[in-house]
């Protein structure tokens, strides 16, 4: 029966939507894992986006609507082979009724064994449905004061509705002084594991631009391989690092390393 994470912030663009496509594609394709991944932020849909995938013929609305049944919801993208419940490209001007999104998952839950889903940049009453169809929530920050005490806050909302808290990934992480340090944000979170930090590299903003997720087209960047061992956390994998010289890939390939 798949897990069921969601990746959580209540401030926009911080990573939760590309942190979805790519862990998602990090456990298809290095662990070798049945994923579904889901966009519940109908209102500014864009999952689907990282797979090249503008105007989803099928969407979660058309389920919570009770216009198709789940298993007609699933889109399956051919380059990579990841299912994906998309999120409409028009939201439409009616109410989404949340209530139903688990009962969907639970209808395709046996198939897989991570679903994941990318939520709202907001935790108000209507997205109770969301908060409480996740088994854990990974909650994202950024690596300055603001950005931690807004994860604070988003991980102190979820646990008030009763949510775990899988851990805390810190995305677009650069270095500079200005920045907090590892050590810092550890220190923000308190009781809070933290994850992973995933340093801004331009490979993961260029992938969305060719519409395939980064750690499958740009394995070796940075920020991939950074997303690749969140990919083993989250999914209890042990995880060695690819090699990129000749040597090491031929070992690898033939399972030295
Ligand atoms: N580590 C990173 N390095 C560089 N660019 C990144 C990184 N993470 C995300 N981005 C880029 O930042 C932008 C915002 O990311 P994303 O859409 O995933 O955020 P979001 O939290 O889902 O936003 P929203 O709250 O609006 O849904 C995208 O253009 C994405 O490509
Ligand atoms: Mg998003």
């Amino acid at each position: 029966m798949g897990e069921i994470l969601g990746f959580f912030s209540a401030k926009g663009g911080v990573g939760k939507t590309t942190m979805t496509a790519n862990v998602g594609s990090a456990l298809k394709h290095e662990f070798n894992t049945k994923v579904l991944l889901v966009d519940t932020h109908v209102f500014g849909a864009d999952l689907s986006s990282h797979f090249g995938l503008l105007n989803p013929p099928v969407h979660v609305r058309d389920f919570l609507d009770g216009k198709l049944p789940a298993n007609k919801v699933i889109y399956n993208d051919p380059r990579t082979g990841i299912d994906i419940i998309p999120g409409p490209l028009d939201p439409g001007k009616t109410k989404v009724n949340f209530s139903k999104l688990r009962q969907l998952l639970d209808t395709v839950r046996d198939d897989y064994e991570f679903i994941l889903l990318d939520t709202p940049p907001w935790l108000g009453r209507e997205t109770s449905g969301i908060i409480s169809s996740v088994d854990e929530a990974i909650v994202i920050g950024t690596p300055t004061i603001s950005g931690m005490l807004e994860a604070r806050r988003t991980a102190d909302m979820l646990r008030k509705r009763g949510t775990e808290i899988r851990g805390v990934l810190i995305n677009f992480y650069r270095g500079f002084d200005y920045e907090l340090h590892p050590e810092e944000i550890e220190d923000f979170l308190d009781d809070m594991d933290l994850m992973a930090i995933i340093p801004e590299d331009e490979k993961i903003r260029r992938a969305l631009g060719y519409g395939v997720p980064a750690v499958i087209a740009s394995p070796n960047s940075p920020g991939s391989k950074e997303i690749v061992a969140l990919a083993a956390e989250v999914g209890g994998f042990e995880h060695f690092e690819r090699p990129t010289g000749i040597v090491g890939r031929l070992l690898y390939a033939f399972g030295f390393r």
